[in-house]
């Protein structure tokens, strides 16, 4: 899909250069030199030596899963000196990557180069929106830069490869693992998840200011039953095919070096286990050439989810599904081996994973040079690179979407006048750093107030009331977060703020450690005594502005009707309280969109854009689909955000009315600002087909195009729409695009649009 400005059509040489790094080919992961220097090595392993490559291990530097059921740190570091692990995560920093690397590159008998991965979700020292945040931004260049500033400093940290990014789609906000993906919808994923790709990446992996990727967590995770993190997943072969695997299968294609697999199960067979997603689909379909990591314990807990008895069977089936590396099981290091001499599994199959895993070794670079990315120097240089907080800013700013902004009440005026600034997360330095922080410190971000203190003039009276705490649990892993509070003693204050103010803003939301894994819940409203403080500050001053952090959509039916404005900012990360002013203050026209529906009720979850029609869609009537005691439609849909001026969309005008296979065709709308401000708009092109050999969506997203716009100026936005972009996975088992009828929109959200009809011959 390629959308095309028409506005553009006469491409500056400087233009078309920036375009060029996106239009070169994914770096192969193989080469015949690296092939012929694996075959020499795999010919001098034992396969002792060789298990031990599918051996990775934690450290104890910082837990991100529960603790193991046995192995002291020390006996863990024993074991690479043994040559039985090839690879460690969470060994932080690069003094400790190298003193481990010593151990396996001095005293393993081969000096085969561990390789080190740690979580660099949104960041690793600067840290960045939460991926579901910057997907709000639908801006590829600002994420692409996202991952390439996380991937610069985790490499100068040692690390060679990161577990992001996460491309589940998640169609659930209870699911607290919402906040690390980019939300519901497979054509914004898959955009995504290439743009990811390519900044962790880069074109050369053996570079100094890139990672190696993977692509998590492979597959269906985010469709856990109720939310609930680690739940039974029970999809269809369509819904794999249709929803879940497009953002894997482009990741795939963009040449990233390995995939995750994850914890739950899909009709019955845990992906762990699962030989149609690792051997058929991933490797054999698509020809995915680097290796598959378990997730934490995953081949152990083939105990638990009841398809294996023991250790040593969940090692088989893991295996032989496909899993080329244990983490965190020791169910390879333990029987590997042992199966093999017993030919219960293979040889042939521990050759391949292990061929996988040197096949990233080497496109590391490791062999070359193990030390290569443990170097303190310019560790310390590169952490503390200032422009990386500049380049943090400006996707923070980009992934705000302004929910509401009735009478125009922001931007605010930065001279003159009171603001209050209320509210628990008010003053917060950690929230916005979310679950997933990397090595960002504890307290390190621009909180709001500070944000709002630094933009306004020295005539601005800026008045802080917290009104209340909130407790939401803390980064231990094994410790789930507290929601006590009734303390309302700072009410008072608040309110006396708010009525002392011309303006008052109003931190709301979540707490860091509310979102992430483990973190699902019932109940997505507001925590606590927060919407009880909104009540009393709305009563003692109507111009209230609500700045919501949170890294899912939440439930806020009576802020929706009862606050003048909302500016849902996600958690911003290190620069936070300064994006957020750029925001209120008018600094930054706001043109996020939210790439996950808010629904009006939890109740009505799943809920997302893209439904299917159902026999009986919607009506008055009783007899359809639909709630008696609310209506389908959501808070806010899928796409949606506001700016500070307006925009106008023409009906699409289409290239021609019937397309034959092989073709394409041309969509063309007129955006026109008819505010007063210059602004960003994110157009939206959806398609609708309408006959199906399965049933298919109400509307599917199918490209999108930024165009910047001055008051007054009209601009043509053409997307290029050819058969291949209307494929599917069919009744027969096919990725193809069926003849017939299709509706063809496009809008500033899935739900504001305006449609035309073509025919596919
Ligand atoms: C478990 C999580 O599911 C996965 O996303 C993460 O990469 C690993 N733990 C390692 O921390």
């Amino acid at each position: 899909m390629k959308a095309t400005d028409l506005t553009l059509s006469h491409l500056s040489l400087a233009a078309l250069a920036a375009l060029l790094p996106a239009l070169a080919t994914a770096q192969s992961l193989t080469s015949p030199e690296i092939e012929s220097r694996i075959d020499e090595l795999l010919g001098r392993m034992t396969l002792e030596e060789k298990v031990g490559q599918m051996n990775q291990y934690a450290s104890f530097q910082d837990m991100t899963g529960p603790a193991p059921e046995e192995g002291s740190a020390r006996e863990r570091y024993e074991q690479i000196g043994q040559g039985l692990v090839g690879s460690m995560l969470n060994v932080l920093g690069a003094e400790a990557t190298r003193r481990a690397q010593e151990l396996a590159v001095e005293k393993s008998r081969l000096g085969i180069p561990l390789l080190f991965g740690y979580d660099v979700i949104h960041g690793y020292r600067t840290i960045f929106p939460v991926p579901l945040g910057e997907a709000a931004s639908w801006d590829l260049e600002a994420i692409e830069a996202s991952a390439r500033v996380a991937a610069t400093e985790a490499a100068a940290a040692g690390v060679h490869w990161t577990f992001a990014p996460m491309l589940d789609i998640a169609r659930d906000a209870r699911w607290g693992r919402i906040m690390e993906g980019a939300g519901e919808d497979p054509y914004l994923g898959s955009m995504i998840a290439t743009a990811r790709v390519r900044g962790f990446q880069g074109t050369d992996l053996s570079a100094l200011d890139t990672v190696a990727a993977c692509a998590k967590h492979y597959a269906g995770y985010g469709f856990a039953e109720g939310g609930r993190d680690y739940n039974t997943v029970d999809i269809s072969e369509q819904t794999l095919r249709n929803v879940v695997l497009p953002p894997f299968h482009a990741a795939a294609e963009a040449g990233v070096a390995t995939f995750m697999n994850s914890f739950n199960e899909i009709g019955g067979v845990p992906a762990t286990a699962s030989v149609h997603l690792q051997r058929e689909i991933l490797k054999g379909e698509w020809g995915f050439e680097g290796f598959v990591v378990s997730d934490w314990g995953s081949i152990g807990e083939l105990r638990a989810h009841g398809v294996a008895a023991d250790l040593s069977e969940a090692a088989r089936l893991a295996v032989v599904a496909g899993s080329d590396m244990d983490m965190e099981s020791g169910a390879y290091v333990g029987h590997l081996a042992a199966l093999v001499e017993s030919g219960a599994v293979e040889e042939a199959l521990v050759d391949e994973a292990v061929r996988r895993i040197l096949r990233i070794k080497f496109r590391l670079g490791l062999f070359d040079d193990p030390y290569r990315y443990s170097d303190p120097e310019r560790e310390e240089r590169v952490l503390s690179n200032e422009a990386h907080r500049a380049t943090a800013r400006d996707v923070a700013r980009k992934s705000i979407v302004l929910l509401k902004n009735e009478g125009g009440l922001l931007p605010l005026r930065k001279q003159g006048g009171t603001i209050a600034v209320i509210g628990p997360l008010a003053a917060d330095k950690d929230a916005p750093l979310g679950s997933w922080r990397g090595q960002g410190a504890v307290d390190s971000a621009v909180s709001l107030l500070e944000g709002i203190r630094a933009a306004v003039g020295t005539d601005t009276r800026v008045l802080h009331a917290e009104g209340m705490t909130l407790i939401a649990g803390t980064r231990d892993f094994g410790v789930a977060p507290v929601f006590a509070e009734d303390d309302r003693s700072g009410f008072p204050a608040a309110v006396e703020a708010a009525r002392q103010a011309d303006v008052v803003v109003v931190a709301l939301g979540e707490g860091a450690f509310q979102t992430g894994e483990g973190r699902s819940q019932v109940d997505i409203g507001l925590k606590g005594l927060q919407d009880e403080l909104l009540r009393e500050v709305r009563k003692a001053n109507r111009n209230v502005v609500v700045v919501l952090m949170a890294g899912r959509p939440l439930v806020i039916p009576w802020m929706a009707e009862n606050v003048p404005a909302i500016v849902n900012a996600w958690l911003l990360g290190s620069e936070a309280g300064h994006a957020i002013a750029d925001v209120l203050f008018g600094d930054h026209n706001p043109s996020g969109k939210l790439p996950a529906t808010f629904p009006r009720h939890a109740g009505q979850i799943p809920l997302y854009y893209a439904h299917k029609n159902t026999g009986r869609p919607a009506t008055d009537s009783v007899f359809t689909s639909r709630y008696i005691d609310m209506p389908n439609e959501p808070l806010y849909p899928f796409g949606f955000g506001l700016s500070y001026t307006t925009f106008e969309l023409s009906a699409p005008r289409l290239s021609a009315t019937e397309m034959n296979p092989g073709e394409a065709l041309e969509i063309t709308t007129t955006v026109k600002n008819t505010g007063t401000r210059s602004g960003a708009e994110v157009v939206q092109l959806y398609v609708r087909d309408l006959v199906g050999s399965v049933t298919r969506p109400v509307k599917e997203l199918k490209g999108f195009e930024r165009v910047t716009v001055a008051p007054g100026e009209s601009k043509d936005v053409t997307f290029t729409l050819s058969a291949a972009d209307l494929a599917f996975y069919t009744a027969a088992g096919e990725w193809e695009a069926e003849p017939g009828d299709f509706q063809v929109f496009v809008g500033s959200s899935s739900r504001d649009v305006k449609d035309a009809r073509f025919t596919l011959k």
